[in-house]
């Protein structure tokens, strides 16, 4: 039997972490050609390896990066019809110990990093006459509550992942014409923390908190990407997808 997304060209960003290695796979099992992009060398030509697919250093914030990795795709597949934006950093600085410079880094990387994979996949989409993009957003683009070490408010992170939920939505009434979905999705606490975010006192509290009494598996977040990614999600745009084991519930 062919899997759901057969035929299909995946660049997946930040995918040399916890939840795009997981995508990765997922959307690689259910029979995509997927391309795994990364900053960081690590891992991204191992898993390229393992999942036959493409190895790419891509820094999501740069032009000149999105031009050179959408270029390779393209080259190696066909253009891309499945756009995952996973990278991103985390901070767990409240509004007045928030440095500038990182409230800066964290626009760079988790706003416009999005902004520009979406941007550069929408001629690619086009040209393949389909395309689904699946912006990586939070809890934490929907309610403030804390999760860092210090019980701050995470505001710069909170700051762009709302920025991701209403890009998301902009995105998809701007390329509904051309038959590109575009979706968010909302990933509670993971069993995978965010590289640099430590599992504190408060992270382990919040996963205290949530209805199901544990964080999710990295990937139970892939299962919900790669539906996302599929005809199954036809007439899905615009929405957000929360998976958070109940904990925005109450
Ligand atoms: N882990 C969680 O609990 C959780 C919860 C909700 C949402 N998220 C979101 O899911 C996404 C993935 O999270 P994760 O847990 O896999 O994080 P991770 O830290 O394991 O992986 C993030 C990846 O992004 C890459 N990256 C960082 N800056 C980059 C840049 N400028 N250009 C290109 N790549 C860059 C890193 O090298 C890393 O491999 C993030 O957007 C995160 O905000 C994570």
């Amino acid at each position: 039997m062919l899997g759901s997304l057969e035929g299909g060209v995946a660049l997946i960003t930040g995918a040399g972490g916890s939840l795009g290695s997981a995508a990765a796979r997922r959307l690689a099992q259910d029979g995509a050609r997927v391309a795994v992009a990364d900053l960081r060398a690590e891992g991204r030509g191992a898993l390229a390896e393992e999942l036959d697919g493409l190895a790419l250093s891509l820094q999501v914030e740069s032009e000149d990066s999105w031009k050179a990795a959408v270029a390779a795709v393209r080259d190696w597949a066909g253009p891309m019809t499945i756009l995952v934006n996973c990278a991103g950093i985390g901070d767990g600085c409240g509004l007045e110990d928030l440095s500038m410079s990182r409230w800066h880094e964290l626009l760079a990387v988790n706003q416009t990093g999005v902004l520009l994979g979406m941007r550069f996949a929408a001629p690619e989409m086009r040209s393949a006459g389909e395309g689904s993009i699946i912006n990586l957003s939070s809890i934490h683009g929907i309610v403030a509550r804390s999760s860092g070490g210090s019980g701050a408010s995470a505001i710069a992170y909170a700051a762009t992942k709302g920025a991701v939920r209403l890009m998301t939505k902009a995105a998809a009434v701007d390329l509904a014409p051309d038959g590109i979905r575009v979706n968010s999705v909302h990933p509670g606490y993971v069993d995978a923390p965010m590289l640099g975010v430590e599992q504190s006192a408060a992270r382990l509290a919040a996963r205290d908190r949530t209805p199901l009494g544990r964080f999710a598996r990295p990937e139970e977040i892939a299962g919900a990407i790669s539906f996302l990614a599929s005809r199954d999600a036809s007439y899905m745009t615009g929405s957000e997808l929360v998976i958070d084991g109940g904990y925005t519930a109450v």
